[in-house]
């Protein structure tokens, strides 16, 4: 595996929800993969379980781990072409991207979308520029546009709780004071759309995924429909997608966020959320600390994801 941005990248997903649950049995078994290999993990943006599970996923495997905060104690990068750098950025990503791959054998990158146009942030620039310019196996810790370490997470855990053979798995918008990505429903859909689920989106109007990811699966606008029969709900917000209203706060409408009332309508469904979650925004108190909700064990696969991926890479050294 170079790289790793989408389920596809995964080939066989049964085979690597096994590779998964080996791992997990055991997460030491292929520490010596790692040896002499260093593992360097780019944050443009902040980040407490990506940082921590990736971290941990490459110490299992034996690898040494560097950490940059491209805003925190380096040079202000320029990623703009064409630019006379004559402002308070000091340094080209031009340059930067292969001088960090000089340094180390993978890279990690966190890049969240700018919201500037759809466009710009549907071609993952930045994350690109690591995969063609760095000269070195680049994987998501998510970018602009898809977050796989998460999905491949959720999908861990899915499998693990469900109590039959294709369950009901519900992604719903829920509100949020501030402007969010899509990378996480995207990737979420990516995966679910290719697992052995019955997937369903809910959303306010105008909330609509971009195509590629929703691929034809059913939206129902009307979140307690959506609910029923479910046995998953996986609350998340995101702003607008569609061109006119890209990175739009279109609703703040708090009828959506995820109680017990809603949870009562469905099929004792566990309650999933990528974390962080603004709580009574997303979901009550009540909600997220029920015996249904297992954003904790979500979390705590999102060390199995990524080991499961970095060992692929490791493999194809
Ligand atoms: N879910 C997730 O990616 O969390 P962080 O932003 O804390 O890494």
């Amino acid at each position: 595996m170079k790289t790793f941005t989408s389920v596809k990248d995964l080939g066989d997903l049964n085979a690597a929800l096994k590779e998964a649950f080996e791992i997990k049995k055991n997460r030491f078994a292929y520490k010596a993969l790692g040896e002499n290999k260093t593992l360097l993990m780019v944050f443009f943006n902040s980040s407490l379980r990506t940082r921590l599970s990736t971290q941990k996923a490459a110490m299992n495997l034996g690898m040494n781990t560097m950490v940059l905060d491209v805003n925190q104690g380096a040079w202000r990068l320029e990623t703009e072409r064409g630019v006379i750098m004559d402002g308070d950025k000091s340094e080209h990503i031009l340059e930067a991207i292969p001088v960090m791959g000089s340094y180390c054998d993978v890279i990690g990158v966190r890049s969240f979308a700018q919201f500037e146009n759809k466009q710009d942030d549907y071609k993952e620039k930045i994350l690109n520029q690591f995969i063609q310019l760095s000269g070195r196996p680049v994987f998501s810790m998510e970018s602009a546009i898809v977050h796989p370490l998460q999905a491949f997470a959720d999908l861990i855990t899915i499998e693990e709780y469900k109590t039959k053979a294709r369950p009901k798995v519900v992604l719903s918008w829920a509100p949020h004071p501030r402007v969010l990505p899509q990378a996480v429903p995207n990737s979420f859909a990516d995966f679910m759309n290719e697992a052995d689920v019955d997937f369903v989106i809910t959303h306010p109007e105008g909330y609509e995924l971009d195509p590629q990811f929703v691929r034809g699966a059913p939206i129902e606008y009307n979140q307690e429909k959506a609910f029923k029969g479910a046995d998953f709900i996986y609350a998340k917000n995101w702003s607008a997608c569609q061109d006119e209203h890209y990175g739009q706060i279109l609703s703040k409408d708090r009828s959506w966020t995820v109680d017990t009332e809603k949870m009562q309508g469905t099929n004792n469904a566990f309650f999933m959320h990528c974390l962080p979650v603004r709580r009574n925004m997303i979901v009550t108190d009540e909600v997220i600390e029920s015996p249904q909700s297992i954003v904790i064990p979500e979390a705590a696969n999102r060390e199995i994801s990524c080991e499961v991926v970095l060992k692929r890479i490791l493999e194809s050294l």
